[in-house]
């Protein structure tokens, strides 16, 4: 059925219709006055980075700040990159703030600080792939790109019946080409299209439960004829998530706790962290080695998800009464005041725990 003439024909129809009828949904029931709706690439930029794996609610509650404190692609490049992670601290994927300070740097070297309009030019920036890159050229210079997010791919996959898994290259290039053939023709109608593409999956053809009686093409979609939502796309085949665990050390002095300055690269990248150890055992053998000091009840394990394992970590608190030598010799350690260490770049699950020992909480099993 898939390959026969009839679909062949349908397909072209819906192509012809797709663009015109998301455009015109896109200005009755889209997303409007998201304050990233501009044209200024940098606003634009930052927003979609912000919003790679992240809710847009949780990104309204950064954006501004961030905003504020880096006003301009310049503000930011010129910026020491431990503020702009204090800045992103708590959004995680930390290299996307890495990556974000490297770009506004090439940007300011390599393009005379003027953000660049062409989808392949921006494309050479840190951390901008194809279709980050497609959004900001289209959303600011109104350029014919495609985007081709998680949610578009869902969005076209259903409506034209694309077989097969997304995340396979062939079945992306197949997306691609698609999404390619469905731009609207004028570049005047770039920006509610690639909003209108966004909205709708993030607001109507949504992963579960997508409402298809709001949908502008229910009658045109494949998945919704077939009654074949939940199939489309075509799910991942199923790995078994790795699990590590590791036991941190919340070693506490006179209001101060000992943080660790993470490897540039890898988890948490250049981040203060707290010690970590491989057993509260181990802990036990480092404190007997560098002084005294009393352990806390055990607090209860925190569970991180990470792209690829989970990890579960076990926080060991120690009162340090006395120190027999520096114990930050050597080892990228260092004393923080408690309060001020919550302000530096620390990660979420390290941000609880340094605010439950603020507030003095032991947390209940
Ligand atoms: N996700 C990525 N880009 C977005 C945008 N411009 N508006 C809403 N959600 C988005």
């Amino acid at each position: 059925m898939a390959g026969s003439i009839f679909n062949r024909r349908w397909c072209l129809a819906v192509e012809q219709q797709f663009a015109p009828r998301l455009i015109a949904w896109q200005k009755d029931h889209g997303r409007h006055g998201l304050p990233w709706q501009v044209s200024d690439p940098y606003r634009v930029w930052l927003s979609e980075i912000m919003l790679q794996q992240t809710q847009v609610s949780t990104v309204l509650g950064y954006y501004p700040r961030f905003l504020q404190r880096f006003p301009d692609l310049a503000t930011l490049a010129a910026a020491p990159v431990d503020d702009v992670l204090a800045y992103w601290s708590g959004l995680g994927y930390y290299t996307r703030a890495r990556n974000l300070h490297k770009a506004a740097q090439k940007v300011v070297s390599e393009f005379g600080a003027v953000f660049p309009a062409e989808r392949e030019a921006i494309e050479t920036l840190p951390g901008i792939g194809r279709s980050t890159a497609a959004a900001i050229a289209a959303f600011c210079f109104g350029r014919r790109e495609t985007i081709l997010d998680g949610n578009v791919k869902r969005v076209l996959a259903r409506c034209f019946g694309v077989e097969g898994y997304p995340g396979d290259k062939p079945v992306e290039t197949q997306l691609w080409q698609l999404a390619e053939r469905l731009l609207p023709a004028d570049n005047l109608d770039m920006v509610p299209y690639t909003q209108g593409l966004m909205d709708l999956g993030a607001t109507v053809c949504t992963r579960s439960k997508p409402v298809c009686t709001l949908c502008p093409m229910v009658d045109g979609c494949i998945a919704a004829r077939d009654g074949r939502t939940a199939e489309l796309p075509v799910k991942k085949p199923k790995k078994a998530v790795p699990e590590r665990e590791t036991v941190m050390l919340l070693a506490l002095r006179d209001g101060e706790v000992l943080l660790e300055r993470r490897p540039p690269s890898g988890i948490w990248g250049g981040l203060l962290s707290l010690p970590q150890f491989d057993s509260t055992l181990a802990i036990v053998d480092w404190l007997a080695a560098n002084g005294e000091g009393d352990l806390a009840p055990a607090w209860p394990p925190l569970v991180h998800v990470f792209t690829h394992f989970k990890l579960t970590i076990t926080p060991q608190c120690v009162e340090l009464v006395r120190l027999s030598g520096d114990v930050c010799a050597d080892n990228g350690w260092q004393w923080w005041p408690l309060a001020t260490a919550l302000d530096a770049g620390v990660p979420a699950p390290v941000r609880r725990l340094l605010q439950q020992a603020l507030d003095g909480a032991v947390p209940a099993e």
